[in-house]
């Protein structure tokens, strides 16, 4: 299915409609080229139906690139939720009932559908969300991949068998959905930031009720339209966008809600956790990073510049477990600062959509500002800016990839979450001096070294307070193994083996009264 030509294309390009006429897909200027607007929903999901907002409210999305207004989406708030999760309350019964080979066999059908309108979930995610076109294609084979992942291992949820403490008892365990799942979700990455809540929820045999972020909700309703498709029953899933602080103090609230996940900063996700205090629930938190790329004197440095581009520019610089601080030996210092400045040098920034860009526009001005506010924090403080430094000129979304070095641990981007493309590099001289560097953060999400001493890496991964370690390596992510951070990067695991855990509850049960 190509996106260009064919008889199939459709060109969208929205007309002046009344923003609150009901049942609006597309919004006053949008031009998405796609295969399939069916796919271009702009209403909440709700019990297997698509509503607006009661009081009619709407709110707009826009692409990043250049503020072209892509839909005007229902803006919902309490009474809706509580809609949401009354349906997914209903139908947590007869979800959880079915046969796991029955629930695998609907999240497999997903997942085909998802590949199968890859193209144009792609096109929708780069429109919202700003990231090269080749970034977002990447990211739902991802997203999607967790689908694939968890109808696999929805088959494989296994109880125990327990010695008994005497001959008359057996005890047994087994495993049960844990019951209405919330699931709050950020705009960097729209499709498997949700994919991989929603997958591992409902192959344990929990619903879901989901708010994606207002930034970026196309994506999210885009492959609810598949899911439906794909026959996962009315009230399984649901997903509404709006009044973003109604709608969490209504999900962490409830008594239906039984548990909740969220991905996003560690601010909001301490405020999640203690406002799901009130009920006990469950809480997953994935939240902020601030990873150390650490270079070592014997590090493969051609190696090293690779994984620090792929690693810091990723997304713009907008994810999680981006390189924050690069730390480098001083041995290679030179050598690796002048090759990842070349590197640097050959990155393309612009549009998203436009051929051969490397690095998209941030979410939106005030993130850009915030970015361009810890560059100025460092130039004040002393800070060399070898390349970038700023905005890059394409419009006020946009900032230059860059490069400074003569950075010091009292500049604020020693110690905050960066999110954008800036490498700041550092210097230091020995293994102890890195790790002791590397540790001295709040955060505990994704770290990195580069060495080819297999001694230091057994050394320095066991000492590093992180839940990932890439070594040798720029990229982390996989459905197959466990995503998660200590500290106050949060707490639970996505993806692997253990992903299903946080969906599950363990239920023992005692048998007595055998030998009688
Ligand atoms: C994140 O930024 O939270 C996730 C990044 C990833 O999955 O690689």
């Amino acid at each position: 299915m190509g996106l260009i030509g064919g008889n199939s294309l459709q060109k969208l390009i929205g007309q002046a409609l009344p923003r609150n006429a009901p049942g609006i897909t597309i919004g006053v200027e949008m031009t998405i080229l796609l295969n399939d607007s069916s796919l271009l929903k702009s209403q909440a999901f709700i019990n297997g139906a698509w509503v607006d907002a009661d009081n009619k409210d709407v709110f707009d999305v826009k692409n990043p690139a250049d503020g072209a207004v892509l839909a005007s989406v229902a803006s919902c708030g309490r009474a809706e939720t509580a809609r949401a999760i009354e349906a997914a309350g209903s139908a947590l019964d007869g979800w959880r009932r079915r046969t796991a080979r029955d629930r695998s066999s609907l999240l497999k059908a997903w997942h085909a559908l998802m590949l199968e309108h890859s193209e144009d979930l792609a096109q929708i995610l780069t429109a919202e969300q700003g990231k090269p076109l080749a970034e977002a294609r990447g990211e739902i084979a991802y997203g999607a991949s967790y689908i694939e992942w968890f109808a696999e291992e929805a088959k494989r949820i296994y109880g125990d068998t327990i010695p008994a403490p005497s001959n008359d008892k057996r005890l047994v365990c087994i495993k049960q959905p844990v019951g209405v799942v919330a699931c709050i979700t950020p705009w960097n990455f729209p499709n498997a930031m949700l994919t991989r809540k929603i997958a591992p929820a409902l192959a344990a045999g929990c619903t879901v009720v989901c708010k994606p972020a207002n930034e970026t909700p196309l994506s999210a309703y885009a492959f609810a339209v598949l899911a439906a498709r794909a026959g996962i029953p009315d009230g399984v899933i649901n997903i509404l966008n709006g009044r973003t602080q109604e709608i969490g103090e209504t999900l962490t609230s409830s008594r239906i809600v039984r548990k909740l996940t969220f991905t996003g900063s560690t601010p909001v996700g301490k405020k999640l956790m203690a406002a799901c205090a009130g009920t006990v629930k469950r809480t997953s938190m994935e939240l902020g990073g601030n990873a150390p790329f650490i270079v070592f004197d014997d590090a493969d440095i051609d190696a090293a510049v690779a994984g620090a581009i792929v690693c810091k520019f990723r997304n713009s610089g907008q994810t999680c477990v981006c390189a924050n601080r690069i730390l480098v030996q001083a041995g290679v210092f030179e050598e690796f600062t002048a090759k990842l400045t070349q590197a640097v040098g050959a990155l393309k920034v612009g549009k998203g959509a436009d051929d051969g860009v490397t690095i998209g526009p941030l979410i939106h001005e005030t993130a850009a500002n915030d970015v361009v506010a810890l560059i100025d924090d460092a130039v004040a403080g002393g800070a060399r800016v070898i390349i970038g430094g700023g905005r890059s000129g394409l419009g006020a979304n946009f900032v230059a990839p860059t490069v400074l070095t003569n950075v010091s641990h009292e500049m604020r981007l020693f110690s905050e979450e960066i999110f954008g493309p800036v490498a700041p590099v550092f210097q230091f001289e020995t293994e102890e001096e890195a790790i002791d560097i590397a540790n001295n953060t709040e955060f505990g999400l994704a770290s990195y070294f580069y060495t080819r001493d297999i001694g230091r890496i057994w050394r320095v991964s066991e000492a590093l307070e992180y839940g990932i370690v890439g070594i040798n390596e720029g990229i982390i992510s996989s459905e197959m193994a466990p995503f998660g951070g200590v500290k106050e990067s949060g707490q639970g695991r996505e993806g692997s083996k253990y992903g299903l855990d946080d969906y599950l509850e363990i239920k023992y049960l005692c048998m007595g009264g055998i030998d009688k």
